[in-house]
C-alpha cells in the first residue's frame, strides 16, 4: 500500500479540520452554505446525522488528543439528549446518532452517563422489532399522522444500526439484543439482496402478519434500481453483523454486495447516485464512495490473503478518486468532500453532507491504523 499518500491524506485531514473544528464550536452541521456549515442541530436536533459531526470529532480527538475536538464531540453528545426523550424523532437511526457520540464516549473513557444514553437509545431501537416479519421498522409515521402506514418499511441503512444492539447486548449480557439484530440482518439478507449483488432500498411488509409485500423506490432513481449508498450501507453492515457475531452468511453477503459494487465502480473511481440511472442528469454522491470503502476496507480482515487485495485496491481508487477530484482542501472552507446527494429525486444535488466527510475521515484512519472504532 502507498503508505506516503496515507500519511499525506492524515496530515491534510488534521489541517483542515483543526481549522473546522475551532470555527464550528457549538454547531451540528449537515451542510454547508458558501462554504460554512450549517447548525442543522440547533433547529432539527432530531435529524438522523446528528452523531456524525460528534463522530469526527471522536476519530480526530482519538487520533490528536487536542481538547478542542473534545469539548465539540461533548456538546454533541449532550444535544442529543432532547432527542432521546422526544418519542417521535427516535426512530430506526439511534445507531447512526449514538453510536458516534455516546458509545464512542464510552469507549474512549468509560462514561457512566454516556452508557446510560446509549443503552436507552438500544432499548428504543429494540422495541421497534416486528417479531411476525422479522424486521426493525425504519421510520415513524410523520408527526401527527399516526395511521400506521409506515409500521411495514423497513430500509436497508438499518444494517448499519445493528451494531448499536450489539453492543448494547455485549455490554447487558443480554443476548436478546443480539437476537433481534440478527432476525433483521437474516430479513435484509433475504429480502434486500438481489441475486446479481444489488441492494434495495425499502421494502415493505404487512406489519399484522409480516407477509413480504413488495419494495418501494426510495433515494436512488426507481423502483428496480440501484442506490449507490443503499449498496455501501450493504456492504459495510454485513460486514459489522459478522464480525459481531461469526456468522459466516453475513460475510458472504457482504463480499456479494462489495462484488457487485466494485464491477459497477466507472473508470473515473467517482460514484453516481444511482448505478442504474440515465447517463444524463450524471448526478454524483460522494458519500456512497466513501463509505463502501470504509466497509471494503473492513471486509477486506476478514477474507482470505489471496482476495484481501481485491476490496483495498478497489476502496483506494475510490479514496483517490475523491481525494483529488472531490475534497475541498482549503482550510477556510469547512466541509472536505463535494458533490454529495442526499436522493436523486431531490430538488438539489451535489452538495457536502457531514457523514461524506467523517466516512472519508473513518476510510483514512482505518487505512492509518488512528481509527476509534465506533460500529
Ligand atoms: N440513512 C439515510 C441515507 O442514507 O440517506
Amino acid at each position: 500500500m502507498d503508505m506516503d499518500w496515507v500519511h499525506e491524506m492524515y496530515r491534510r485531514i488534521l489541517v483542515k479540520e483543526n481549522a473546522a473544528a475551532k470555527r464550528n464550536r457549538d454547531k451540528i452541521p449537515y451542510t454547508t452554505k458558501d462554504g460554512v456549515f450549517d447548525d442543522r442541530g440547533k433547529n432539527d436536533i432530531c435529524w438522523w446525522t446528528n452523531g456524525f459531526w460528534g463522530g469526527m470529532m471522536w476519530q480526530l480527538y482519538h487520533a490528536t488528543h487536542e481538547p478542542v475536538y473534545l469539548e465539540n464531540a461533548l456538546q454533541t453528545e449532550i444535544k442529543l439528549d432532547a432527542n432521546l426523550m422526544n418519542r417521535q424523532g427516535m426512530d430506526h437511526d439511534s445507531g447512526f446518532k449514538w453510536l458516534p457520540t455516546a458509545v464512542a464516549h464510552y469507549r474512549m473513557t468509560g462514561d457512566k452517563a454516556s452508557r446510560n444514553r446509549a443503552l436507552l437509545a438500544a432499548d428504543n431501537l429494540a422495541g421497534r422489532f416486528n417479531p411476525v416479519g422479522k424486521f426493525i421498522r425504519a421510520w415513524n409515521n410523520w408527526d401527527g399522522n399516526e395511521d400506521g402506514s409506515f409500521a411495514g418499511r423497513a430500509i436497508i441503512d438499518c444494517m448499519m444500526n445493528l451494531p448499536l444492539l450489539y453492543w448494547a447486548g455485549e455490554e447487558l449480557h443480554d443476548p436478546r439484543f443480539c437476537h433481534i439484530a440478527k432476525m433483521h440482518a437474516d430479513t435484509a439478507m433475504k429480502y434486500f439482496i438481489r441475486e446479481d449483488g444489488s441492494a434495495k432500498h425499502i421494502v415493505e411488509f404487512d406489519a399484522q402478519t409480516g407477509a413480504y409485500l413488495h419494495s418501494v423506490g426510495g433515494q436512488g432513481y426507481g423502483h428496480g434500481s440501484s442506490w449507490t449508498r443503499g449498496q455501501g450501507w450493504a456492504v459495510y453492515g454485513f460486514i459489522l453483523s459478522y464480525l459481531h457475531t461469526g456468522e459466516e452468511r453475513y460475510l458472504a453477503v457482504s463480499k456479494k454486495t462489495a462484488d457487485y459494487f466494485i464491477a459497477n465502480i466507472p473508470d473515473s473511481g467517482l460514484i453516481p447516485v444511482d448505478f442504474r440511472q440515465p447517463p444524463e442528469p450524471a448526478y454524483e454522491d460522494s458519500t456512497a464512495a466513501a463509505i463502501a470503502a470504509c466497509g471494503m476496507l473492513e471486509l477486506a480482515k476478514y477474507v482470505p490473503e489471496n482476495e484481501k487485495q481485491t476490496y483495498k485496491n478497489a476502496a483506494i481508487k475510490l479514496l483517490k478518486a475523491l481525494a483529488d477530484k472531490r475534497c475541498n482542501w482549503d482550510e477556510n472552507t469547512d466541509n472536505l468532500l463535494e458533490k454529495c446527494t442526499a436522493a436523486y429525486h431531490d430538488a438539489e444535488h451535489e452538495f457536502s453532507i457531514i457523514y461524506g466527510d467523517y466516512y472519508f475521515i473513518e476510510a483514512i484512519w482505518k487505512l492509518m491504523g488512528t481509527e476509534l472504532f465506533i460500529w
